[in-house]
Order: C-alpha cells, then sequence, then structure tokens
C-alpha cells in the first residue's frame, strides 16, 4: 500500500475512490505528515466518517446526535429574495426565515444587482434597519453596501471594524464575532456559511465537528490550516439556533468578506455549501450544478463543493467532494504554472 492509498484508506474515502474511479491528486500534493496527522485528526468524527456508518444512519445519530438527529423537514418554495433560502431545512427555521426574509418588492432582481452597485462612503455609519425603514430603502442599502466601502482597509482596521459590527441582528445575539483564520497571503481560501456554536465559543472559524472534516480534507490535498490557506465565512456572526443567515445578513457583512478577499489576494477560492456559492457568485443555484466548473469571483477564480457539515450528514457525498479537491488542487497547479 502506498501513501496516498493509506492516507484514502485512513479518510474513508478509498472504498469510494476505488469503486467510482475517481482522480487521485499527485503524489506531491500530500506531504508525509497528512497520513499521520488524518488519524489523529479523524478521530473526534471517526464513527461518522466510517464506511460502518455510511451503511447505518443508527451509528450516525449515536456518533453525531447534533449533526443526525431526526427533524422535521419540508421542501421550501423560492422566494423572490436577493438570496434563495435552502431547499431542505426544519420548520422552525422555514417559519423563521419565511416571516423575516421576505424583502419588499423592490428589492432588485437577483444578488448579482446587490453586489454590482456603484460606490458609495458613508454607509457603514447606518444600520441596515434604518435603511430599510428609509424612503428608497432596500435599493439604496443595496447601493451602498455593494461596491467596496471598506477599500483602503488594512487587516488591523478590518479587525476591529468587524469586532464593532451592529450592521444587523446577528451581533445581539452571538457571543463575539468570527472574523477568519489563516495566512494572510494564502493561496487557498476557504469561504464557509457563517460560525456555529464552538466557533462562536472559540472564536475562530470552522472548530466544530464540521471543522474536523474541513482539516481532514484540506489535508487531503497537502494542505494545512495556517499554512497557505486562509478560512473566512460568509457572516461573521453566529445566526440563531444555526439557521442559515437571512439576505439581509449576508447583504450587511459581505464587505468584510470582500476586503477579506482584497487583502489576502488567494489564487483560488473555494466556496463551500450553498449559502457561500450564493454569496460569492451573487446568483442562485444548486451545488450540483456549481461544482465542477471554474468561477470567477471579482476576478480570482473560484469553485463550489459541499460544505463539510453537509458530508457529516452524507457521508456518500464525500467521493463528490473528493472530486471536487482533485479538480482544485488541479486548477491551483495550473494557476502556479
Ligand atoms: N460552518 C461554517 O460554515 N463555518 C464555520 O465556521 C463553522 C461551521
Amino acid at each position: 500500500m502506498d501513501r496516498r492509498e493509506a492516507m484514502l484508506r485512513e479518510m474513508n474515502l478509498y472504498p469510494l475512490w476505488v469503486r467510482r474511479d475517481l482522480p487521485v491528486p499527485p503524489a506531491e500534493a500530500h506531504p508525509a505528515e497528512s497520513v499521520s496527522a488524518v488519524s489523529e485528526l479523524i478521530k473526534p468524527v471517526d464513527a461518522v466518517l466510517s464506511p460502518e456508518a455510511v451503511l447505518s444512519p443508527e451509528a450516525v445519530r449515536q456518533a453525531a446526535p447534533s449533526a443526525a438527529a431526526p427533524q422535521p423537514q419540508v421542501e421550501v418554495a423560492r422566494q423572490q429574495t436577493a438570496v434563495e433560502a435552502p431547499a431542505v431545512i426544519g420548520t422552525a427555521a422555514v417559519a423563521d426565515m419565511t416571516e423575516q426574509a421576505v424583502l419588499p418588492e423592490d428589492v432588485g432582481e437577483s444578488a448579482a444587482d446587490l453586489f454590482a452597485a456603484p460606490h458609495d462612503e458613508d454607509w457603514m455609519g447606518m444600520t441596515f434597519r434604518e435603511h430599510e425603514e428609509g424612503e428608497d430603502s432596500l435599493r439604496e442599502f443595496q447601493r451602498k453596501v455593494a461596491a467596496g466601502p471598506l477599500a483602503g482597509v488594512d487587516w488591523p482596521e478590518l479587525k476591529q471594524k468587524v469586532r464593532d459590527c451592529e450592521l444587523c441582528n446577528l451581533r445581539a445575539g452571538c457571543t463575539q464575532t468570527v472574523f477568519g483564520v489563516g495566512d494572510e497571503q494564502a493561496d487557498w481560501l476557504f469561504v464557509g456559511e457563517g460560525p456555529g456554536a464552538e466557533e462562536d465559543a472559540q472564536g475562530e472559524p470552522f472548530v466544530g465537528q464540521a471543522g474536523k472534516l474541513l482539516d481532514n480534507m484540506l489535508l487531503s490535498i497537502g494542505l494545512q490550516r495556517g499554512r497557505r490557506v486562509y478560512i473566512a465565512n460568509v457572516v461573521k456572526c453566529r445566526p440563531p439556533g444555526n439557521r442559515n443567515p437571512l439576505p439581509e445578513e449576508i447583504a450587511a457583512c459581505q464587505p468584510y468578506l470582500q476586503r477579506q478577499v482584497e487583502l489576502v489576494k488567494p489564487k483560488l477560492i473555494v466556496a463551500l455549501g450553498k449559502v457561500a456559492a450564493t454569496a460569492l457568485l451573487g446568483r442562485d443555484a444548486t451545488i450540483s450544478s456549481l461544482r465542477g466548473k471554474l468561477h470567477d469571483y471579482r476576478g480570482v477564480p473560484l469553485l463550489v463543493t459541499y460544505h463539510p457539515a453537509y458530508l457529516l450528514r452524507s457521508p456518500m457525498e464525500k467521493a463528490k467532494a473528493w472530486q471536487d479537491l482533485c479538480l482544485a488542487v488541479e486548477t491551483m497547479s495550473g494557476l502556479s504554472e
């Protein structure tokens, strides 16, 4: 068994890889430490990731009660808002979302509209609510939010602005803001959705179960948190009950992410899940239609893959995530030539 095969076995990707004849990234993408590091990192989620767990929903439930607890699920109709609600979410969240997320008719055709408006300097002084109640309200707010109001802001100032931010209601309900972590000149930028409970407590993105899987995904292509990698989220404050961020919350937080991208200057962005993909691409589409293609975020190449939390709930989809990671490695090596 060679080193790559050993690592794939340890990640429980090997059976999927063999069965589906997936590509393997080049050997140089797997530093020696990956194999032992993966076996260490994988422990807390081992049961969830094991092939047995794939076959046994009961084992998954026992291993990760919060991730796999049965939840009533309903289909949500497409909303005429800037960002689409997830297709399947809990009923409580749906009620919450449909009540709060329906924006005035003049909200604009799409998130692209929202993110492409001209520049204005003074929007940061105002809260979203104030804007919402103003005369041209939302369209005006979109125009002001959209255009890179943080141009010229450096890392320390940006971190401070995020700490001080009260542009939406999320700040009132979270413990602390979660700015982002890693190499501030990274080649790779991974973007998730928003902090969960553990991230809220620790102030760092992806430190819970999904974060452990993300670390393993990074290791599988020879990357490590903080080494040529930066990790950020679409929203910097934890949405209550881990619901998806609302369109206005995403819009309010968007300039911070935009500035993070400008400062990091990554060669490649990997959007993790639908919320990140939708927010960054400014258009609504399914993950399956977005994966496998190179997109663009303000001139930076962008790929889309599944969110690690989704992969914990749907381990069979790891095979597709593996394909996406292979494509990312291939794309990066093309970009680095
Ligand atoms: N999920 C996310 O999208 N981001 C985190 O930081 C943690 C979980």
